[in-house]
Protein backbone atom coordinates (compact mmCIF):
# COMPACT_ATOMS: atom_id res chain seq x y z
CA UNK A 1 0.00 0.00 0.00
CA UNK A 2 1.28 3.77 -1.16
CA UNK A 3 0.35 7.07 -1.30
CA UNK A 4 1.78 7.56 -5.00
CA UNK A 5 -0.19 6.59 -8.03
CA UNK A 6 0.54 7.82 -12.10
CA UNK A 7 -2.11 6.69 -13.70
CA UNK A 8 -1.54 5.85 -17.65
CA UNK A 9 1.19 2.94 -17.02
CA UNK A 10 0.17 -0.81 -17.21
CA UNK A 11 -1.32 -2.79 -14.41
CA UNK A 12 1.02 -5.09 -13.48
CA UNK A 13 0.21 -8.47 -12.85
CA UNK A 14 0.63 -10.73 -9.68
CA UNK A 15 4.12 -11.43 -8.39
CA UNK A 16 5.48 -9.22 -11.39
CA UNK A 17 4.02 -6.20 -8.43
CA UNK A 18 6.36 -4.68 -5.45
CA UNK A 19 4.96 -2.04 -3.58
CA UNK A 20 7.58 0.64 -4.29
CA UNK A 21 6.74 0.38 -8.16
CA UNK A 22 2.97 0.86 -7.91
CA UNK A 23 1.62 2.38 -11.33
CA UNK A 24 -2.53 1.59 -10.91
CA UNK A 25 -3.93 1.89 -7.28
CA UNK A 26 -7.05 2.41 -5.99
CA UNK A 27 -7.82 5.11 -3.50
CA UNK A 28 -9.35 3.91 0.01
CA UNK A 29 -10.08 7.29 1.91
CA UNK A 30 -10.77 6.96 5.66
CA UNK A 31 -13.68 9.94 6.35
CA UNK A 32 -13.40 9.68 9.78
CA UNK A 33 -9.76 10.61 10.18
CA UNK A 34 -8.90 11.89 6.37
CA UNK A 35 -6.28 8.90 5.70
CA UNK A 36 -5.25 7.57 2.12
CA UNK A 37 -4.86 4.35 1.71
CA UNK A 38 -3.69 3.57 -1.88
CA UNK A 39 -4.19 0.02 -2.89
CA UNK A 40 -2.66 -1.59 -5.73
CA UNK A 41 -4.46 -2.61 -8.75
CA UNK A 42 -3.83 -6.43 -10.17
CA UNK A 43 -4.39 -7.18 -13.97
CA UNK A 44 -5.19 -10.68 -14.88
CA UNK A 45 -5.45 -12.59 -18.02
CA UNK A 46 -9.17 -11.89 -18.14
CA UNK A 47 -11.86 -10.95 -16.05
CA UNK A 48 -11.66 -7.92 -13.63
CA UNK A 49 -9.44 -6.05 -11.77
CA UNK A 50 -8.55 -7.11 -8.41
CA UNK A 51 -7.66 -4.56 -5.57
CA UNK A 52 -4.67 -6.13 -3.33
CA UNK A 53 -5.68 -5.65 0.12
CA UNK A 54 -3.08 -7.96 1.22
CA UNK A 55 -1.50 -5.03 3.65
CA UNK A 56 -4.35 -3.42 4.50
CA UNK A 57 -4.74 -4.46 7.84
CA UNK A 58 -1.04 -3.99 8.71
CA UNK A 59 -1.27 -0.35 7.01
CA UNK A 60 -4.96 0.57 8.20
CA UNK A 61 -6.24 -1.39 11.31
CA UNK A 62 -8.96 -2.04 8.90
CA UNK A 63 -10.64 -5.94 7.78
CA UNK A 64 -12.58 -6.09 4.79
CA UNK A 65 -15.73 -7.81 5.09
CA UNK A 66 -17.02 -10.04 2.32
CA UNK A 67 -19.03 -13.07 3.73
CA UNK A 68 -20.09 -15.64 1.19
CA UNK A 69 -17.36 -14.11 -0.89
CA UNK A 70 -19.26 -12.10 -2.70
CA UNK A 71 -16.90 -9.93 -4.17
CA UNK A 72 -13.44 -11.44 -2.80
CA UNK A 73 -10.53 -13.48 -4.81
CA UNK A 74 -9.44 -15.80 -2.40
CA UNK A 75 -6.06 -16.77 -4.63
CA UNK A 76 -4.24 -16.62 -7.92
CA UNK A 77 -5.07 -19.50 -10.21
CA UNK A 78 -4.51 -20.45 -14.07
CA UNK A 79 -6.70 -23.27 -13.87
CA UNK A 80 -10.56 -22.08 -15.24
CA UNK A 81 -11.79 -18.78 -16.17
CA UNK A 82 -15.62 -18.20 -16.06
CA UNK A 83 -16.97 -14.92 -17.00
CA UNK A 84 -20.71 -15.34 -15.27
CA UNK A 85 -22.04 -12.21 -17.63
CA UNK A 86 -20.98 -13.40 -20.59
CA UNK A 87 -21.83 -17.28 -19.73
CA UNK A 88 -18.25 -18.34 -21.26
CA UNK A 89 -16.20 -21.15 -19.00
CA UNK A 90 -12.68 -21.97 -20.26
CA UNK A 91 -10.59 -24.67 -18.60
CA UNK A 92 -6.76 -23.46 -19.63
CA UNK A 93 -8.21 -21.26 -22.16
CA UNK A 94 -9.98 -23.90 -23.54
CA UNK A 95 -14.17 -23.68 -24.07
CA UNK A 96 -16.32 -26.36 -22.12
CA UNK A 97 -18.21 -27.05 -24.98
CA UNK A 98 -15.50 -27.94 -27.53
CA UNK A 99 -13.67 -29.81 -24.87
CA UNK A 100 -17.24 -31.74 -23.89
CA UNK A 101 -17.78 -32.12 -27.99
CA UNK A 102 -13.69 -32.97 -29.56
CA UNK A 103 -12.25 -34.33 -25.92
CA UNK A 104 -12.51 -37.15 -23.32
CA UNK A 105 -12.34 -36.89 -19.63
CA UNK A 106 -8.80 -38.34 -18.77
CA UNK A 107 -7.39 -35.75 -21.46
CA UNK A 108 -9.40 -33.04 -19.82
CA UNK A 109 -8.03 -34.79 -16.56
CA UNK A 110 -4.60 -33.89 -17.57
CA UNK A 111 -5.15 -30.34 -18.87
CA UNK A 112 -6.31 -29.38 -15.74
CA UNK A 113 -3.77 -30.91 -13.66
CA UNK A 114 -0.62 -30.08 -15.81
CA UNK A 115 -1.69 -26.94 -17.82
CA UNK A 116 -1.36 -28.22 -21.47
CA UNK A 117 -3.51 -30.72 -23.93
CA UNK A 118 -1.48 -34.00 -23.91
CA UNK A 119 0.81 -35.19 -26.86
CA UNK A 120 0.09 -38.79 -28.00
CA UNK A 121 2.88 -40.50 -25.92
CA UNK A 122 1.95 -38.04 -22.83
CA UNK A 123 -2.00 -39.00 -23.08
CA UNK A 124 -1.23 -42.61 -23.32
CA UNK A 125 1.13 -42.80 -19.90
CA UNK A 126 -1.18 -41.19 -17.80
CA UNK A 127 -4.04 -43.10 -18.72
CA UNK A 128 -1.83 -45.82 -18.08
CA UNK A 129 -0.89 -44.41 -14.52
CA UNK A 130 -4.73 -44.27 -14.03
CA UNK A 131 -6.13 -47.71 -14.73
CA UNK A 132 -3.14 -48.79 -12.86
CA UNK A 133 -4.65 -47.52 -9.40
CA UNK A 134 -8.23 -48.49 -10.36
CA UNK A 135 -7.99 -51.10 -7.70
CA UNK A 136 -8.61 -50.61 -3.75
CA UNK A 137 -6.69 -51.95 -1.04
CA UNK A 138 -8.43 -55.38 -0.31
CA UNK A 139 -9.49 -54.48 2.86
CA UNK A 140 -11.06 -51.43 2.00
CA UNK A 141 -14.14 -54.03 1.73
CA UNK A 142 -14.01 -54.24 4.97
CA UNK A 143 -14.45 -51.29 5.85
CA UNK A 144 -17.08 -50.77 3.99
CA UNK A 145 -18.99 -53.04 5.85
CA UNK A 146 -18.98 -50.95 8.40
CA UNK A 147 -21.38 -49.08 6.88
CA UNK A 148 -25.26 -49.43 7.23
CA UNK A 149 -26.87 -51.05 4.20
CA UNK A 150 -29.67 -47.89 3.70
CA UNK A 151 -26.99 -44.87 4.21
CA UNK A 152 -26.91 -42.43 1.25
CA UNK A 153 -23.73 -43.19 -1.06
CA UNK A 154 -22.25 -39.19 -0.23
CA UNK A 155 -21.94 -40.57 3.09
CA UNK A 156 -20.46 -43.70 2.29
CA UNK A 157 -18.13 -41.64 -0.31
CA UNK A 158 -17.27 -39.22 2.36
CA UNK A 159 -16.09 -41.78 4.70
CA UNK A 160 -14.25 -44.07 2.17
CA UNK A 161 -12.35 -41.75 1.09
CA UNK A 162 -11.14 -40.27 4.42
CA UNK A 163 -10.24 -43.34 5.30
CA UNK A 164 -7.79 -43.56 1.99
CA UNK A 165 -4.99 -41.44 3.91
CA UNK A 166 -5.31 -44.59 6.53
CA UNK A 167 -4.42 -47.21 3.34
CA UNK A 168 -2.11 -45.24 1.23
CA UNK A 169 1.00 -44.20 3.80
CA UNK A 170 3.52 -43.68 0.61
CA UNK A 171 1.60 -41.10 -0.60
CA UNK A 172 0.89 -38.42 2.32
CA UNK A 173 3.81 -36.46 2.52
CA UNK A 174 2.56 -33.16 0.39
CA UNK A 175 6.29 -31.99 0.32
CA UNK A 176 7.11 -34.77 -2.34
CA UNK A 177 6.19 -33.57 -5.89
CA UNK A 178 6.17 -37.42 -6.22
CA UNK A 179 4.10 -38.91 -3.42
CA UNK A 180 1.72 -35.79 -4.50
CA UNK A 181 1.47 -36.95 -8.22
CA UNK A 182 0.72 -40.64 -7.15
CA UNK A 183 -1.83 -39.62 -4.85
CA UNK A 184 -4.07 -37.36 -7.17
CA UNK A 185 -3.66 -40.66 -10.06
CA UNK A 186 -5.03 -42.56 -6.60
CA UNK A 187 -7.84 -40.63 -6.15
CA UNK A 188 -9.03 -39.94 -9.92
CA UNK A 189 -8.15 -43.54 -10.54
CA UNK A 190 -10.03 -45.22 -7.09
CA UNK A 191 -12.85 -42.49 -7.00
CA UNK A 192 -15.24 -44.31 -9.58
CA UNK A 193 -14.33 -47.77 -8.05
CA UNK A 194 -15.57 -46.45 -4.66
CA UNK A 195 -18.29 -45.16 -6.32
CA UNK A 196 -19.75 -48.07 -7.54
CA UNK A 197 -18.97 -49.68 -4.93
CA UNK A 198 -21.67 -47.83 -2.44
CA UNK A 199 -23.88 -48.27 -4.92
CA UNK A 200 -23.62 -51.64 -4.86
CA UNK A 201 -23.59 -52.27 -1.37
CA UNK A 202 -26.72 -50.19 -0.78
CA UNK A 203 -28.67 -52.45 -3.26
CA UNK A 204 -26.83 -55.55 -1.64
CA UNK A 205 -25.54 -56.97 -4.92
CA UNK A 206 -21.58 -58.08 -4.86
CA UNK A 207 -18.96 -55.41 -5.44
CA UNK A 208 -17.30 -55.30 -9.36
CA UNK A 209 -13.95 -55.15 -9.49
CA UNK A 210 -12.42 -52.79 -12.25
CA UNK A 211 -11.45 -53.86 -15.75
CA UNK A 212 -8.81 -51.78 -17.08
CA UNK A 213 -9.07 -52.92 -20.45
CA UNK A 214 -12.08 -50.22 -20.70
CA UNK A 215 -11.99 -46.24 -20.66
CA UNK A 216 -12.58 -44.73 -17.37
CA UNK A 217 -16.05 -43.94 -18.17
CA UNK A 218 -17.14 -47.36 -19.20
CA UNK A 219 -15.45 -49.55 -16.49
CA UNK A 220 -17.53 -46.95 -14.40
CA UNK A 221 -20.69 -47.88 -15.74
CA UNK A 222 -19.53 -52.07 -15.82
CA UNK A 223 -18.39 -51.55 -12.00
CA UNK A 224 -22.05 -50.23 -11.14
CA UNK A 225 -24.54 -52.13 -13.42
CA UNK A 226 -22.56 -55.58 -14.14
CA UNK A 227 -23.42 -58.53 -12.02
CA UNK A 228 -21.15 -61.91 -12.01
CA UNK A 229 -24.59 -63.83 -13.03
CA UNK A 230 -24.52 -62.31 -16.26
CA UNK A 231 -22.44 -60.50 -18.94
CA UNK A 232 -23.42 -57.03 -19.45
CA UNK A 233 -22.60 -54.93 -22.05
CA UNK A 234 -21.57 -51.71 -21.98
CA UNK A 235 -24.09 -49.17 -24.13
CA UNK A 236 -20.90 -46.60 -26.38
CA UNK A 237 -23.85 -43.83 -26.32
CA UNK A 238 -24.47 -43.91 -22.41
CA UNK A 239 -20.60 -44.02 -22.15
CA UNK A 240 -19.65 -41.24 -24.02
CA UNK A 241 -23.10 -39.78 -22.38
CA UNK A 242 -20.49 -40.31 -18.89
CA UNK A 243 -17.59 -39.16 -20.41
CA UNK A 244 -19.31 -35.51 -21.21
CA UNK A 245 -21.31 -35.19 -17.81
CA UNK A 246 -17.15 -35.89 -16.02
CA UNK A 247 -15.84 -33.67 -18.54
CA UNK A 248 -18.49 -30.73 -17.99
CA UNK A 249 -18.44 -31.27 -14.13
CA UNK A 250 -14.84 -31.29 -14.05
CA UNK A 251 -13.87 -27.67 -12.40
CA UNK A 252 -15.18 -24.54 -11.83
CA UNK A 253 -12.96 -22.36 -10.53
CA UNK A 254 -13.53 -21.30 -6.55
CA UNK A 255 -16.82 -22.90 -5.76
CA UNK A 256 -17.65 -24.11 -2.30
CA UNK A 257 -16.33 -27.63 -2.29
CA UNK A 258 -13.10 -26.35 -4.35
CA UNK A 259 -12.99 -23.37 -2.05
CA UNK A 260 -12.77 -26.14 0.80
CA UNK A 261 -10.33 -28.06 -0.46
CA UNK A 262 -8.13 -25.51 -0.98
CA UNK A 263 -9.03 -24.61 2.81
CA UNK A 264 -8.27 -27.98 4.09
CA UNK A 265 -5.26 -28.15 2.12
CA UNK A 266 -3.56 -25.05 3.26
CA UNK A 267 -2.74 -26.59 6.44
CA UNK A 268 -0.83 -29.06 4.92
CA UNK A 269 -3.75 -31.86 5.39
CA UNK A 270 -3.02 -34.66 3.10
CA UNK A 271 -4.56 -34.87 -0.05
CA UNK A 272 -7.31 -37.91 0.74
CA UNK A 273 -8.07 -35.90 3.84
CA UNK A 274 -8.92 -32.35 1.79
CA UNK A 275 -11.10 -34.56 -1.17
CA UNK A 276 -12.72 -35.78 1.70
CA UNK A 277 -13.64 -32.61 2.53
CA UNK A 278 -14.31 -30.97 -0.58
CA UNK A 279 -17.25 -34.14 -0.94
CA UNK A 280 -18.64 -33.05 2.82
CA UNK A 281 -19.41 -29.18 0.83
CA UNK A 282 -20.60 -30.77 -2.19
CA UNK A 283 -23.16 -32.58 -0.52
CA UNK A 284 -25.66 -29.96 0.00
CA UNK A 285 -28.32 -28.91 -2.15
CA UNK A 286 -27.47 -25.64 -2.88
CA UNK A 287 -24.00 -26.67 -4.47
CA UNK A 288 -23.37 -30.92 -6.24
CA UNK A 289 -27.32 -31.88 -5.11
CA UNK A 290 -28.93 -29.80 -6.42
CA UNK A 291 -29.64 -32.45 -9.09
CA UNK A 292 -30.90 -34.76 -7.27
CA UNK A 293 -32.83 -32.32 -5.86
CA UNK A 294 -34.02 -31.30 -9.75
CA UNK A 295 -35.19 -34.61 -9.89
CA UNK A 296 -37.40 -34.12 -6.57
CA UNK A 297 -38.88 -31.35 -7.47
CA UNK A 298 -40.00 -32.30 -10.60
CA UNK A 299 -41.49 -35.65 -9.09
CA UNK A 300 -43.20 -33.38 -6.58
CA UNK A 301 -44.88 -31.16 -9.01
CA UNK A 302 -46.21 -34.27 -10.70
CA UNK A 303 -47.73 -33.07 -13.97
CA UNK A 304 -47.07 -29.96 -16.50
CA UNK A 305 -50.25 -28.66 -15.26
CA UNK A 306 -49.50 -28.20 -12.08
CA UNK A 307 -46.23 -26.19 -13.14
CA UNK A 308 -48.01 -22.57 -12.67
CA UNK A 309 -49.00 -23.05 -9.42
CA UNK A 310 -45.49 -24.03 -8.70
CA UNK A 311 -43.59 -21.61 -10.38
CA UNK A 312 -46.22 -18.56 -7.88
CA UNK A 313 -44.62 -20.74 -4.89
CA UNK A 314 -41.08 -19.86 -5.93
CA UNK A 315 -42.06 -16.11 -6.44
CA UNK A 316 -43.70 -16.19 -3.35
CA UNK A 317 -40.82 -15.14 -0.73
CA UNK A 318 -42.82 -17.05 2.29
CA UNK A 319 -43.03 -20.50 0.45
CA UNK A 320 -39.11 -20.45 0.72
CA UNK A 321 -39.55 -22.60 -2.27
CA UNK A 322 -36.39 -22.37 -5.18
CA UNK A 323 -36.57 -23.83 -8.62
CA UNK A 324 -33.83 -26.09 -8.09
CA UNK A 325 -31.54 -26.27 -11.30
CA UNK A 326 -31.71 -22.42 -11.78
CA UNK A 327 -30.18 -19.62 -10.98
CA UNK A 328 -25.90 -19.28 -9.87
CA UNK A 329 -23.78 -17.07 -8.20
CA UNK A 330 -21.38 -16.70 -10.67
CA UNK A 331 -24.16 -17.37 -14.25
CA UNK A 332 -25.78 -13.99 -14.80
CA UNK A 333 -26.78 -15.67 -18.33
CA UNK A 334 -27.05 -19.32 -19.35
CA UNK A 335 -24.70 -21.24 -18.15
CA UNK A 336 -23.07 -23.24 -20.84
CA UNK A 337 -22.50 -26.84 -19.04
CA UNK A 338 -26.54 -26.79 -19.70
CA UNK A 339 -26.44 -25.86 -23.26
CA UNK A 340 -23.88 -28.69 -23.90
CA UNK A 341 -25.60 -31.29 -21.17
CA UNK A 342 -29.54 -30.25 -22.38
CA UNK A 343 -28.19 -31.77 -25.93
CA UNK A 344 -26.60 -34.72 -24.65
CA UNK A 345 -29.89 -35.33 -22.78
CA UNK A 346 -32.30 -35.44 -26.28
CA UNK A 347 -29.45 -38.06 -27.55
CA UNK A 348 -29.25 -39.97 -24.44
CA UNK A 349 -32.89 -40.56 -24.84
CA UNK A 350 -33.10 -40.85 -28.66
CA UNK A 351 -30.92 -43.62 -28.06
CA UNK A 352 -33.10 -45.47 -25.21
CA UNK A 353 -36.07 -45.13 -27.21
CA UNK A 354 -37.81 -42.76 -24.59
CA UNK A 355 -40.49 -41.39 -25.87
CA UNK A 356 -42.42 -38.90 -23.87
CA UNK A 357 -40.47 -38.90 -20.45
CA UNK A 358 -42.71 -36.57 -18.72
CA UNK A 359 -40.01 -35.58 -16.07
CA UNK A 360 -37.90 -34.10 -19.49
CA UNK A 361 -41.24 -32.70 -20.76
CA UNK A 362 -41.82 -31.09 -17.31
CA UNK A 363 -38.01 -29.88 -17.26
CA UNK A 364 -38.66 -28.13 -20.65
CA UNK A 365 -42.07 -26.77 -20.04
CA UNK A 366 -40.51 -25.32 -16.69
CA UNK A 367 -37.32 -24.15 -18.43
CA UNK A 368 -39.51 -21.92 -21.14
CA UNK A 369 -41.75 -20.58 -18.33
CA UNK A 370 -39.23 -19.70 -16.27
CA UNK A 371 -36.98 -17.93 -18.92
CA UNK A 372 -40.20 -15.92 -20.30
CA UNK A 373 -40.97 -14.72 -16.17
CA UNK A 374 -40.20 -11.67 -15.51
CA UNK A 375 -38.90 -12.87 -11.50
CA UNK A 376 -35.98 -15.03 -13.47
CA UNK A 377 -35.12 -12.35 -16.08
CA UNK A 378 -34.93 -9.46 -13.57
CA UNK A 379 -32.54 -11.89 -11.03
CA UNK A 380 -31.34 -12.89 -14.21
CA UNK A 381 -32.11 -16.82 -13.14
CA UNK A 382 -30.96 -19.07 -15.89
CA UNK A 383 -31.04 -23.16 -16.04
CA UNK A 384 -27.37 -24.53 -14.25
CA UNK A 385 -25.64 -27.67 -15.36
CA UNK A 386 -27.68 -29.28 -12.93
CA UNK A 387 -30.96 -28.50 -14.68
CA UNK A 388 -30.47 -31.69 -17.12
CA UNK A 389 -28.15 -33.35 -15.65
CA UNK A 390 -30.24 -35.37 -13.35
CA UNK A 391 -33.12 -36.32 -16.29
CA UNK A 392 -29.99 -38.09 -18.40
CA UNK A 393 -28.63 -40.04 -15.42
CA UNK A 394 -32.09 -40.91 -14.43
CA UNK A 395 -32.66 -42.48 -17.85
CA UNK A 396 -29.08 -44.07 -18.07
CA UNK A 397 -30.41 -46.23 -14.88
CA UNK A 398 -28.18 -44.15 -12.21
CA UNK A 399 -30.57 -43.80 -8.76
CA UNK A 400 -30.93 -40.16 -7.90
CA UNK A 401 -29.02 -40.96 -4.59
CA UNK A 402 -25.95 -41.92 -6.88
CA UNK A 403 -26.10 -38.24 -8.61
CA UNK A 404 -24.38 -36.33 -6.75
CA UNK A 405 -21.48 -39.27 -5.87
CA UNK A 406 -20.88 -38.67 -9.86
CA UNK A 407 -20.64 -35.07 -9.68
CA UNK A 408 -17.73 -35.88 -6.86
CA UNK A 409 -16.10 -38.44 -9.09
CA UNK A 410 -15.48 -35.70 -12.13
CA UNK A 411 -15.06 -32.71 -9.35
CA UNK A 412 -12.01 -34.83 -7.98
CA UNK A 413 -9.93 -33.64 -10.40
CA UNK A 414 -10.86 -30.20 -10.16
CA UNK A 415 -10.20 -30.01 -6.24
CA UNK A 416 -6.65 -31.99 -6.88
CA UNK A 417 -5.91 -29.89 -9.50
CA UNK A 418 -6.77 -26.52 -7.38
CA UNK A 419 -5.01 -28.62 -4.32
CA UNK A 420 -2.04 -29.00 -6.62
CA UNK A 421 -2.04 -25.22 -7.67
CA UNK A 422 -2.18 -23.75 -4.25
CA UNK A 423 0.62 -26.24 -2.93
CA UNK A 424 3.03 -25.51 -5.28
CA UNK A 425 2.48 -22.00 -4.90
CA UNK A 426 6.02 -20.20 -3.45
CA UNK A 427 5.23 -19.25 -0.01
CA UNK A 428 2.05 -20.66 0.58
CA UNK A 429 0.07 -20.13 3.84
CA UNK A 430 -2.17 -21.10 5.38
CA UNK A 431 -5.73 -19.79 4.94
CA UNK A 432 -7.30 -17.49 8.17
CA UNK A 433 -9.75 -15.70 7.31
CA UNK A 434 -10.73 -12.70 9.69
CA UNK A 435 -14.46 -11.69 10.95
CA UNK A 436 -16.33 -8.69 12.00
CA UNK A 437 -17.36 -9.66 15.78
CA UNK A 438 -20.91 -8.81 17.01
CA UNK A 439 -21.08 -10.78 20.09
CA UNK A 440 -21.23 -9.95 23.89
CA UNK A 441 -18.18 -7.89 24.95
CA UNK A 442 -15.87 -9.01 27.61
CA UNK A 443 -18.00 -9.73 31.18
CA UNK A 444 -17.77 -11.51 34.19
CA UNK A 445 -18.70 -14.95 34.32
CA UNK A 446 -21.94 -15.31 36.57
CA UNK A 447 -22.07 -18.23 38.73
CA UNK A 448 -25.21 -21.15 38.10
CA UNK A 449 -26.95 -20.15 41.18
CA UNK A 450 -27.08 -16.39 40.35
CA UNK A 451 -28.29 -16.33 36.29
N1 LIG B 1 -35.39 -20.09 -7.56
C1 LIG B 1 -36.02 -18.96 -7.20
N2 LIG B 1 -35.42 -17.83 -6.86
C2 LIG B 1 -34.08 -17.82 -6.87
C3 LIG B 1 -33.32 -18.95 -7.24
C4 LIG B 1 -34.03 -20.12 -7.60
N3 LIG B 1 -33.39 -21.23 -7.98
N4 LIG B 1 -32.02 -18.68 -7.16
C5 LIG B 1 -31.95 -17.40 -6.75
N5 LIG B 1 -33.18 -16.88 -6.57
C6 LIG B 1 -33.52 -15.50 -6.19
C7 LIG B 1 -33.23 -15.25 -4.71
O1 LIG B 1 -34.36 -15.54 -3.92
C8 LIG B 1 -32.89 -13.79 -4.73
O2 LIG B 1 -34.11 -13.05 -4.86
P1 LIG B 1 -34.24 -11.59 -4.15
O3 LIG B 1 -33.21 -10.73 -4.81
O4 LIG B 1 -35.63 -11.19 -4.45
O5 LIG B 1 -33.97 -11.81 -2.70
C9 LIG B 1 -32.14 -13.60 -6.06
O6 LIG B 1 -32.65 -14.64 -6.91
C10 LIG B 1 -30.65 -13.71 -5.92
O7 LIG B 1 -30.35 -14.98 -5.37
P2 LIG B 1 -29.21 -15.29 -4.30
O8 LIG B 1 -29.72 -16.32 -3.37
O9 LIG B 1 -28.68 -14.02 -3.74
O10 LIG B 1 -28.12 -15.91 -5.25
P3 LIG B 1 -26.85 -16.70 -4.77
O11 LIG B 1 -25.77 -16.36 -5.73
O12 LIG B 1 -26.58 -16.52 -3.33
O13 LIG B 1 -27.33 -18.23 -4.95
C11 LIG B 1 -27.66 -20.40 -5.78
C12 LIG B 1 -26.96 -19.05 -5.98
C13 LIG B 1 -27.33 -20.95 -4.37
C14 LIG B 1 -27.10 -21.41 -6.80
C15 LIG B 1 -29.19 -20.20 -5.95
O14 LIG B 1 -29.45 -19.67 -7.23
C16 LIG B 1 -29.94 -21.49 -5.73
O15 LIG B 1 -30.21 -21.86 -4.57
N6 LIG B 1 -30.34 -22.23 -6.85
C17 LIG B 1 -31.03 -23.46 -6.72
C18 LIG B 1 -30.05 -24.57 -6.33
C19 LIG B 1 -29.17 -24.98 -7.48
O16 LIG B 1 -29.61 -25.23 -8.59
N7 LIG B 1 -27.84 -25.12 -7.17
C20 LIG B 1 -26.85 -25.57 -8.14
C21 LIG B 1 -25.83 -24.52 -8.38
S1 LIG B 1 -24.78 -25.02 -9.66
C22 LIG B 1 -23.75 -26.14 -8.98
O17 LIG B 1 -23.43 -26.16 -7.82
C23 LIG B 1 -23.21 -27.14 -9.90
Amino acid sequence: MTKSSTPDAPTPKLNEHSLSDVRKTATLIDNLTGIRFELPLIDGTLGPKVIDIRKLYTDSGYFTYDPAFMSTASCDSKITFIDGDQGILLHRGYPIDELAEKSDFLEVAYLLLHGELPKASEKQTFERNITYHTMLHEQVHEFFRGFRRDSHPMAVLCGAVGALSSFYHDSLDIHDPQQREIASHRLIAKMPTLAAMAYKYSVGQPFVYPRNDLSYSSNFLNMMFSVPAEKYKINPVLAKAMDRILILHADHEQNASTSTVRMAGSSGANPFACIAAGIASLWGPAHGGANEAVILMLKEIGHKNNIPEFIKMVKDKNAGVKLMGFGHRVYKNYDPRATVMRRSCHEVLDELGIKNEPLLEMAMELERIALEDEYFIERKLYPNVDFYSGIILRAMGIPTSMFTVIFAIARTVGWISQWKEMIEEPGQKISRPRQLYSGAPKRKYVPLHKR
